[in-house]
């Protein structure tokens, strides 16, 4: 495989390698067997591909690290307002050991430092006793999308010598600020601080943290949305320790190092980053990994601050009926009424987060259409989710086209629970308001060709004919539709068999006498694509009797189907007998696969415009 990419970030790695400077801690003594030259740096996107470069499978220890990862656990375990109480979300500007406590409260400054970690782990500790342990190693494995466990050399040679974390442990003890046995909640912290980790892990944890606590690999959550936002809020503004105001100026995205010489950064929504290279500098971060981060920053505008880095359209595309309609296939007299009265109905398709920034640009175009639109369909189908603050802008919105004498209708609902509820049930001072709802964007589309019709009192698709009836036939002259009834059989099809297999070349045409169909493209994926609505007056087999090649769409009878039937035998019958009816034939059918064509083209160009 072709990977610029990971070229990139070799290039990158090759650029640091020769860095020696820094030392790796020594001050747990089991650390300082580290490799001091291991290098390696991982990126893994929120679309779940990872790129490495360089030694991203050697395996050490996850250190500070773990603190993110054990104040969400807490956040989500005992929310918000209890974890608060026991450790603040102030940047210390003091190094990650110091024992620094607030003068009031007692409560250590921030969960990053290791006062404010310990805190957070007896808290967690306090919650869920002995199975303390389990409980973090599932979650940091959720993250890493792999079993982790504990490296029980480092933890005992910590667990000999941390001595200044024993005495914070026991001061927090005094003050509150530890729940329970300090002696526990330190063991718990040896025990999350030594679990086993490689470069890789690091990066699809930080790429978790930017997915908003979905692991974009295994699919699996590893914390909620609301404690990864706290989790990244103490990351940006302490998880640097005292180099945190330069790292928030240089690299720009909330990160958080440990000692045995691992970073994670992230940038939210997108991607994670992990760098390991064990040797420190004096704030204790990875030398190597810090130029990386700056370098990675700088060049690929990663700093949350730029203002390019903007989420995609909101608005997928925009078109009025005249423009692209609905998937039925209707008779010439209203493609002709449509190709006005469409003007008057307009769609818009959104994508992606529908949250107040992007929803304010889609309700601003939905709204620009008010007055020049009768009927305005959004679909919901491609948003990911439409937030709720937005519910009471949609609902004002559906009551000032209700104003105007026009109205807003919803489609593609389904994958938004609870949506229409809300909207039906009002909120934040606006009223409930009750939208016209849709399965899918055709369903719409089609709902609202026939009110355009309807208001230009242009028949609406037959119910039903008789052969003489069918359009194809209508216009012959007397001798030539008398020529071509006698030759025609009656054929049915009940509701929900088959009328034409895909991948069988006609050998006749079928004219529609009653009933409805659906055209269908099965997909290779599973997904099959309905094309069309056929629907009595239309003409099927023309396209693979004449251009002699299979087609490769299936013909569904939704309800009970009646055709008439003209052989290709018959047909050539007709010719040697009478050679201008058959060229009258043509001619019909010439116009409705015009017809058709006019809509492919007309889907092709929306589809243009969707992708660009
Ligand atoms: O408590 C300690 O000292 C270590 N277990 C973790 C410190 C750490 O990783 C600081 N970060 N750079």
């Amino acid at each position: 495989m072709l990977n610029p990419v990971a070229g990139y970030l070799a290039r990158l790695h090759a650029r640091h390698a020769d860095a020696r400077d820094g030392a790796v801690a020594d001050y747990i003594p089991e650390l300082s067997r580290a490799d001091p030259d291991a290098f390696g740096i991982c990126v893994a996107t929120t679309g779940g591909a990872v790129h490495e470069a360089g030694d991203t499978g050697v395996g050490f220890t996850i250190q500070s690290i773990s603190k993110p990862l054990t104040f969400g656990r807490a956040l989500d375990d005992l929310g918000e307002e209890r974890v608060r109480r026991h450790v603040g979300v102030e940047p210390t500007g003091e190094s990650f050991n110091a024992i620094t406590l607030d003068h009031d409260t007692g409560t250590p400054l921030n969960p990053m430092v290791n006062a404010g970690a310990i805190a957070t782990a007896s808290l967690v500790r306090d919650r869920h006793g002995d199975g303390a342990e389990r409980a973090l190693l599932d979650t940091y494995s959720r993250y890493a999308g792999r079993g982790l466990a504990v490296d029980e050399d480092v933890y005992r040679s910590e667990l000999a010598t941390g001595h200044r974390n024993r005495a914070i442990a026991h001061l927090m003890r005094g003050s509150g600020a530890v729940a329970g046995d300090p002696e526990e909640a330190l063991r718990l912290y040896f025990r999350q601080c030594s679990v086993l980790v490689d470069c890789r892990d690091l990066a699809l944890v930080a790429a978790t943290l930017a997915n908003g606590g979905v692991n974009p690999v295994t699919g699996e959550r590893a914390a909620s949305r609301d404690a990864v936002r706290g989790v990244l809020a103490v990351m940006a503004t302490c998880g640097m320790y005292d180099g945190a105001g330069e790292w928030m100026y240089t690299v720009g995205l909330p990160a958080k190092s440990g000692v045995a010489g691992g970073i994670i950064a992230v940038v939210p929504g997108r991607l994670g980053i992990a760098v390991h290279s064990p040797r420190l500098d004096a704030h204790g971060n990875s030398v190597r990994g810090v130029r990386v981060c700056q370098d990675l920053a700088r060049e690929q505008r990663l700093h949350m601050a730029r203002p390019d880095r903007g989420a995609p359209p909101v608005v997928r595309s925009e078109h009025t009926i005249a423009e692209v309609g609905s998937k039925r296939v209707r008779p010439e007299a209203q493609v002709a009424a449509l190709a006005d009265a469409g003007r008057r109905a307009v769609w818009f398709e959104l994508s992606g987060e529908v949250a107040f920034a992007a929803a304010e640009a889609a309700l601003r175009a939905v709204g620009a259409v008010a007055g020049s639109a009768d009927l305005v369909v959004l679909d919901l189908h491609h948003a990911r989710r439409v937030a709720p603050s937005v519910v009471p802008l949609l609902a004002e919105l559906g009551h000032g086209f209700a104003d105007l004498g026009a109205e807003l209708i919803l489609s593609g609902t389904a994958g938004h629970d609870g949506l229409v509820d809300a909207l039906e049930a009002g909120s934040d001072g606006v009223r409930p308001w009750r939208p016209r709802v849709f399965a899918d964007l055709d369903l719409a589309l089609e709902w609202c060709e026939d009110r355009l019709l309807e208001a230009r009192s242009v028949p609406a698709t037959m119910a039903a004919c008789t052969p003489d009836e069918h359009p194809l036939l209508e216009g012959l002259p007397a001798p030539a539709r008398d020529a071509v009834r006698g030759l025609l059989t009656r054929r049915s099809f009940p509701r929900g068999t088959t009328v034409l297999e895909p991948g069988r070349a006609a050998d006749e045409l079928l004219l529609v006498l009653g009933g409805e169909m659906s055209v269908i493209l099965p997909a290779a994926d599973g997904t099959p694509r309905r094309l069309a609505t056929i629907s009595p007056g239309m003409v099927l087999g023309a396209l693979t009797l004449f251009g002699g090649l299979p087609g490769d769409e299936l013909v569904h009878a939704d309800t009970d189907v009646a055709c008439a039937v003209l052989s290709r035998a018959d047909m050539e019958e007709l010719r040697q007998r009478d050679p201008a009816s058959v060229a009258l034939l043509l001619e019909g059918l010439l116009r409705g696969v015009g017809l058709r064509a006019q809509r492919l083209r007309a889907e092709l160009l929306h589809q243009g415009a969707a992708v660009g």
